[in-house]
């Protein structure tokens, strides 16, 4: 039986969805535990392109996909998200928790109007009412999931919950917007629409867990994105590290087998905030044009730099990796000389744990290790069928982090992955 985390381990898209729908054909369920549809996971099948925000990738291979109570939901999203996968032909089987906080028309206005309020200081945010929800839910003014299933008891919540939303939208200068009938109405049609999937899934994993079921945990977002050790306050706003797969899912953190830290072979980001190692020359094109480095959920083309090791380190701490997946290292070859960082100078001093404060972000400066180049491969089926120079770069990122290589990835495709 083995329960496995997958983690970013940067700032987003380092392709967890990918290396997810790999190991998820030996699991049987595959957990989302915290973000909502801010995530956009891409998985390649031959021709077939499938992007999922809020649906667990392990539904694509027919695996029971769990959204666990550390999620915010969109309905909407989901109901979408749903219904084009089912046109495609896979009906995914969802567990959904009864705990899980619904993102409501207001936490949309709410993050849009914020970020324009802002301006030149906003966070980037993928406007989808993240941050808003999960606010809700730590000031105990949410709506969670269960509460849909009921009308009256929605009503009263409503009741509750609208005036304030209306006075804050009203600091943003939005007016008489929110219509309590409507907001009832529709959210009354997401809790018959959902009923099926809604359930203790706690209960359903502890059970799964003690059967000798596999189980895999999808990871969203980047540990650089995590709400307390990443760049705050440029983050998202929920629990990335690995810490926040048992608050997200009611899973004991012991029963926890391994954890799988996703590292792409250079960095992206994007939204704001600081970036040591974002590149604005024609390495940095060559990155964004070869990786095709555009977000999955809104398109912004993702701004890109060497790889940062100083920020792999940190999220091999924070979550106890065990194992490393590197990917997309094929988007590095042809390039003459790649660069990686390995520690900071800051202040005349070297370091070589990431900073707290953003302000250090901001000024610190990479310290670099150079590595020469690799020509294009074709499509290697063990490692030592890469080129010598990919072995050594990819050698010195285990001996570095000191945590076992133990897949690299070289495409999209499934068949395009290494096991080491
Ligand atoms: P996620 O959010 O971590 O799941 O990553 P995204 O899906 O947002 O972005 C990763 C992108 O890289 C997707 O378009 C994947 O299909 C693609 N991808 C994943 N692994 C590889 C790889 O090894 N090489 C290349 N060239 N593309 C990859
Ligand atoms: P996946 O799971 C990359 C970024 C946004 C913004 C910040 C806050 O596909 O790796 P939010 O809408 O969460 O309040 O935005 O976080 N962000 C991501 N960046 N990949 C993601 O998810 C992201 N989810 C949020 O761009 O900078
Ligand atoms: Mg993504």
């Amino acid at each position: 039986m083995s329960v496995q985390v997958v983690i970013g381990t940067q700032w987003g898209d380092e392709g967890k969805g990918k290396i997810v729908d790999y190991f998820s054909k030996n699991a049987e369920y595959v957990v989302r535990f915290q973000g909502g549809n801010n995530a956009g996971h891409t998985i390649k099948i031959e021709d077939e392109v499938y992007k999922l925000h809020i649906i667990p990738s392990g539904v694509i291979s027919g695996k029971i996909g769990v959204i666990g109570n550390g999620c915010v939901v969109d309905p909407m999203v989901l109901s979408e998200e749903i219904k084009s996968l089912t046109t495609r032909g896979i009906v995914p089987k969802l567990l959904i928790s009864n705990r899980v906080h619904l993102i409501m028309p207001y936490h949309k206005l709410l993050d849009g109007a914020e970020e324009h309020y802002l301006a030149d200081k906003k966070i980037g945010t993928t406007k989808r009412g993240i941050g808003p929800c999960y606010s809700d839910k730590i000031s105990r003014n949410g709506i969670r999931m269960g509460d849909v299933l009921h009308k009256e008891h929605l009503s009263k919540r409503l009741d509750q919950i609208l005036p304030i939303k209306q006075k804050m939208l009203e600091v943003y200068g939005l007016h008489d917007i929110l219509d309590k009938e409507e907001i009832l109405k529709q959210y009354v049609l997401f809790g018959r629409r959902f009923k099926e999937y809604i359930t203790d899934t706690h209960l359903i994993l502890y059970e799964a867990y003690k059967a000798g079921k596999n189980i895999l945990f999808e990871g969203a977002q980047g540990t650089m994105l995590d709400v307390d050790y990443g760049t705050y306050p440029y983050t998202t706003s929920s629990h990335v590290i690995a810490g926040g797969c048992a608050i997200g899912s009611g899973f004991p953190p012991w029963y926890l087998s391994d954890v799988i830290g996703i590292v792409k072979a250079y960095t992206t980001r994007v939204g704001e905030g600081p970036f040591p190692t974002e590149l604005f020359d024609d390495s940095g094109k060559h990155l964004q044009q070869k990786g095709f480095e555009y977000g999955t959920t809104t398109g912004r083309p993702r701004r890109c730099g060497w790889l940062d090791l100083v920020v792999v380190k940190h999220a091999c701490i924070l979550s106890g990796i065990t194992k490393l997946a590197v990917t997309k290292l094929d988007v590095l070859n042809n390039l003459k000389k790649i660069k990686v960082c390995i520690g900071y100078k800051l202040n005349g001093h070297t370091i070589s744990a990431f900073p707290s404060s953003i302000d250090d972000v901001y000024t610190c400066q990479p310290i670099y290790k150079t590595f020469d180049g690799w020509k294009n491969f074709e499509l290697p089926k063990t490692f030592y069928e890469l080129p010598q120079q990919a072995q050594e770069y990819l050698q010195f990122i285990e001996n570095f982090l000191q945590v076992k290589l133990s897949l690299v990835s070289t495409g999209p495709e499934r068949n395009e992955t290494l096991m080491i």
